[in-house]
């Protein structure tokens, strides 16, 4: 059999192919529009005879109904999509046209190659989509943690664009029998992260003497899961998973802002102490907030706890310290990733 992943070389996609073709036999097609947060580099040490990349889009109906048909996979794992909130808010199109219509394609597509099917390719198929716990909108510091049965109320064009796409998923299996999955994870962190998102940033800040931006306070509170234990929920929501359900993935691991940035701070004092002597906190700078800003997402992933006995095996601690030395000693890569397109959106930003 065959899978087909979408937005593969990004940083989750990237990380499940290259853990996929290592566990797994059975190739990988891997459909993605190498838009500036794609990278092939991620993928430069994935066997080739069991992955095979297509650069497309997925609006291209043409070209995934082209795929369906060649390849004959068992299943569709969508990871593509444009991903950075503070992307979304300056220039949110490209997240309707990829996360809604994008999705909506993808959707169409799978479902005329489902109907297509035998009985038994049909109970074995899979369109499994991947979102975030940010369509459930903020919680209050004592709210309890997301449950999928929470309602949606995304406060971004970018959770907005995620929560119009898990609707559409949900509508194609009720309307039309497609056999979706929907999982929610919250922050993922590790190895191949854009440097746009916070633990990269600060990191590569950092040791280019940069200021360490947080937005308004710093007590907005994120639940950070490491991106190798995301790939494994999927994996076991894709085989285990109840047809039509949605999943919430989490780290267990909630933390401010501030004491994120504080610890990366520590870590790299010790790893890579600074010339002058000073701590790497002492380059933390207060910047004007995010606006809408979400001030905490926190997830109950008890339903994939005991449905599909799923728990993270990674603590934040270990997980960050592996992060950040991951970067230290991939500087190739970094400097190759912040090329152009990289100095445009961090003058944008943060001017
Ligand atoms: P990313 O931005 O690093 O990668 C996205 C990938 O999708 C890139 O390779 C890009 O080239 C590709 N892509 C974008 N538009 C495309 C299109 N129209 N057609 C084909 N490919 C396209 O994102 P990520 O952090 O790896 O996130 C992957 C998925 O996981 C997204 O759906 C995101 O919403 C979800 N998610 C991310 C996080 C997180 O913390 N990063 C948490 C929960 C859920
Ligand atoms: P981010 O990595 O962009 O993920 P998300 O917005 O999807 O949670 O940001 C994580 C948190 O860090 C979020 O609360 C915004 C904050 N943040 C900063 O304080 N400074 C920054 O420069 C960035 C990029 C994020």
């Amino acid at each position: 059999m065959t899978i087909i992943v979408t937005g593969g070389a990004g940083f989750i996609g990237s990380n499940f192919v290259n853990g996929w073709v290592v566990a797994s036999d059975e190739p990988v097609v891997n459909v993605d529009k190498l838009t500036y947060a794609g990278n092939l580099e991620n993928l430069s040490e994935t066997d080739s005879s069991k992955h095979i990349f297509v650069r497309g889009d997925i609006n291209d109906i043409e070209l995934i109904e082209k795929l369906f048909i060649q390849h004959k996979p068992r299943a569709i794992i969508n990871f593509a999509a444009e991903s950075h909130v503070d992307r979304s808010i300056k220039e949110p199109d490209a997240f309707i046209n990829t996360n809604i219509v994008g999705t909506f394609r993808l959707l169409t597509a799978s479902l005329k190659y489902f109907d297509g099917l035998k009985d038994h390719d049909k109970e074995q198929f899979r369109f499994l989509h991947v979102s975030t716990d940010e369509v459930y909108g903020s919680l209050l510091p004592e709210d309890p943690a997301f449950t999928e049965d929470n309602q949606y109320e995304p406060n971004s064009p970018y959770s907005a664009s995620k929560a119009s796409a898990d609707h559409l998923v949900r509508a194609y299996c009720q309307t039309y029998g497609l056999p979706t999955l929907t999982t929610n994870c919250s922050n993922n962190y590790g190895p191949y992260q854009f440097p746009e998102k916070l633990i990269p940033l600060v990191v590569l800040n950092a040791i280019s003497e940069k200021n360490l931006p947080i937005y308004g306070d710093g007590k907005q509170v994120r639940d950070w899961l490491f991106v190798a234990d995301h790939c494994e929920a999927i994996k076991v929501v894709l085989e285990k998973g109840r047809l039509g359900e949605t999943y919430n993935i989490g780290g267990e691991s909630e933390m401010t802002n501030l004491d994120v940035v504080s610890k990366i701070c520590e870590i790299l004092d010790r790893a890579r102490p600074r010339k002058n002597g000073l701590s790497y906190s002492d380059l933390i700078t207060y910047v004007k907030d995010r606006p809408g800003h979400d001030r905490r997402y926190a997830i109950d992933i008890r339903k994939i706890k005991k449905e599909l006995n799923w728990a993270p095996t990674r603590d934040f601690d270990s997980g960050l310290e592996s992060t950040i030395s991951w970067y230290l000693n991939n500087m190739g890569w970094v400097d190759r990733v912040r090329s152009g397109e990289y100095l445009q959106w961090i003058d944008k930003q943060y001017g």
